[in-house]
């Protein structure tokens, strides 16, 4: 995915949109660009973070104009390199267009435009969809987007604007995010709040299919049939002080410690102590559907995957209803076989997950109740599934999620809960639960107080290039969470897997000094994890162990443990995780990479 920042009104459009992308550069950031409108189309593209494209444009004059358009990359088409940047410019019209997405067919469109005797520079589908407009355009930029996007097939968000009409700016959606932030006399498009809250609360968010035609003080929505339809304007909860990074040094580490109120909103209002009960007003209305479902689908990438994992055992072991989970990615091209009753449970942070939208709609075909557990409120996901529930656990900025996953499982238990109280679960073992999971922000703070003991720890190991990560049960999903963490952000090959896995092969990775982290709280399996640690210590291996508050005995297995506060398994990797965040973060930290943009990576994957 990438970002999409566009610009028109009465002011400079320059300014905005640099501090646009620099809100959202966390969505893709290989290379930049930007386009001005002021006579001509005058535009400057770099390789690199958006503060190479800032220091080109301080050199190379000011780029005057109010309208225009701006981008941040993630390649899928041609390396990351000038020529593949963003914006692209036409050769026939001056039109300019930025794109976030795959234009699934545009190889075909290229040779055939090509035969038109368009001349291309790049290797992108973006400037194919680009000369596409040019080839349609006859003097109407929003019938030429309109007339192209009928001809493509993949995904995109688009921004274009065109020499040959100055006050016009023409925006579309299909599959990848667009928002258009109503301003008085103006409009801020980008392809997510964070770049419009600045400039104004008001905004609309673009249906897949819909084109937008922008002028100073208009805005026409349309089809791609050119059928006009009328947007909803809604206020944008978000307030800026969410977005911005404080006295943190990086995104990340300030989610991880955001975790205690980010899990206090997570469950506020949601928990009735007396009566046992969770309140879930966005599933409400489908409790009877959830209580008599016969199969629960997980689905989610990543670290959504995990917390889905998760999910799959609580809803067995609380609401006791068979479940499963699947790769988005997986279960979108096996041919599913989905039964009556059979509730799809989508994960995602950002609620634009390609794989995981494309998964949503083919089990939705197939008669499944969709239900969404997300956080950006109005997402792809959360528009098309039947209802759902959100994590609240505000922005998540940091490419490594953190909160999302404990908002996550905070939310995958309340519904398991939810309809584990619908079935079998007594008053009195529910509230149980539920006072416990009142106590969790306060336990994830004594967790969070010993980041300084558990950077210690890290710096010893970072040198490393290889690591596991072994857990049991709840936390075998938990172990791979922490894999992952440690992966994309420090580039350490780690691997997860549950702990009995270990003797079935990957035990011939063990040699001396090799840092293995054992989820090794008190549970039903503690005693054959401690076996696991023995295996581990006997060929070299150097042993980091989570384990429980008291736990002395633990000591004499582990070179180095990290505790958490005694809690029922069931909820236990909400606390297991946050050392092994941490550990990610520190590592990452110590070995000098970038930990809000780690190389290769984009926060939310639009792309299939
Ligand atoms: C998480 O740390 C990763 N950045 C990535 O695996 C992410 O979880 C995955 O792409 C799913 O994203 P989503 O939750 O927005 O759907
Ligand atoms: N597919 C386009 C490209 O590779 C857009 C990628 C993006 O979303 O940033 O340039």
């Amino acid at each position: 995915m990438c970002g999409i920042v566009a610009y028109i009104g009465a002011k400079q459009a320059r300014p905005l949109l640099i501090e646009g992308l620099k809100r959202l550069e966390y969505r893709g950031y290989d290379s930049a660009g930007i386009a001005v409108l002021n006579g001509a189309v005058s535009v400057v593209r770099t390789v690199g973070r958006v503060s190479v494209l800032e220091d080109r444009l301080a050199e190379s004059g000011d780029l005057k104009g109010s309208v225009g358009i701006a981008h941040t990359r993630w390649a899928t088409h041609g390396e990351p390199a000038e020529r593949n940047a963003h914006p692209h410019v036409d050769d026939r019209h001056g039109i300019a267009l930025i794109h976030n997405g795959i234009i699934e067919n545009y190889a075909a469109l290229r040779t055939w435009l090509e035969e038109q005797g368009h001349t291309f520079t790049s290797e992108t589908d973006t400037e194919v969809l680009t000369m596409l407009i040019s080839e349609l355009y006859d003097g109407d930029l929003e019938k030429a987007v309109q007339g192209a996007l009928r001809e493509v097939t993949g995904a995109y968000a688009l921004a274009a604007i065109c020499e040959k009409e100055p006050d016009t700016l023409v925006v579309a959606r299909k599959g990848s995010p667009l928002m258009v932030g109503v301003g008085a006399d103006e409009y801020i498009v980008a392809s997510d709040a964070s770049a419009i809250v600045a400039h104004t609360s008001r905004a609309v968010t673009l249906d897949d299919y819909q084109v937008c035609k922008l002028t100073r003080d208009s805005f026409r929505t349309s089809t791609l049939d050119n059928v006009a339809v009328t947007p909803r304007i809604q206020e944008l909860e978000l307030e800026l002080e969410q977005i911005e990074l404080g006295d943190y040094p990086h995104y990340m580490i300030k989610e991880i410690f955001e975790q205690p109120n980010s899990l206090r909103n997570t469950m506020r209002g949601r928990i009735d102590l007396r009566e046992g009960r969770v309140v879930l007003g966005g599933v409400g209305q489908y409790a009877r559907e959830l209580v008599k479902a016969r199969r629960f689908i997980l689905l989610g990438q990543g670290t959504a995957l995990h917390a889905a994992m998760i999910g799959e055992y609580l809803l067995e072991d609380l609401a006791k209803v068979p479940a499963e989970v699947e790769y988005s990615s997986e279960f979108r091209y096996r041919n599913p076989i989905i039964e009556e009753g059979t509730v799809i449970i989508a994960v995602s942070q950002s609620g634009e997950t390609a794989d995981t939208l494309s998964a949503l709609h083919e089990a939705k075909e197939r008669g499944a109740l969709a239900l969404g557990v997300v956080n950006v409120v109005g997402s792809s996901i959360a528009r098309d599934t039947d209802a759902g529930v959100y994590l609240r656990v505000g922005p998540e900025i940091g490419v490594a999620s953190t909160k999302a996953f404990t908002g996550q499982l905070s939310v995958l238990t309340l519904l398991s809960l939810f309809i584990a109280r619908r079935r079998f679960m007594s008053v009195e073992q529910s509230s149980e639960i539920l006072r416990t999971m009142e106590r969790i922000p306060e336990m994830v703070e004594r967790v969070l107080a010993e980041s300084d003991q558990i950077r210690a720890v890290t710096e010893r190991y970072c040198d490393r290039e290889n690591w596991l990560f072994l857990g049991r049960g709840y936390n075998y999903p938990t172990a791979l969470e922490g894999a992952l963490k440690l992966k994309e952000i420090s580039y350490i090959h780690a691997e997860g897997m549950p702990a009995a896995e270990m003797k079935h092969g990957p035990i011939a990775l063990i040699n001396h000094g090799m840092p293995v982290v054992f989820i090794a709280n008190k549970g039903a399996q503690y005693e054959k994890v401690m076996s696991n640690i023995e295996e581990v210590r006997s060929r070299g291996g150097r042993v980091i162990a989570v384990a429980t508050e008291g736990d002395t005995d633990i000591k004499r297995y582990a070179e180095d443990v990290f505790y958490i506060p005694e809690i029922p398994e069931a909820l236990s990797p909400l606390l297991a995780v946050v050392p092994l965040q941490l550990m990610a973060y520190h590592a990452a930290v110590i070995r000098g990479h970038d930990v809000d943009k780690p190389r290769n990576l984009a926060k939310s994957v639009t792309v299939e």
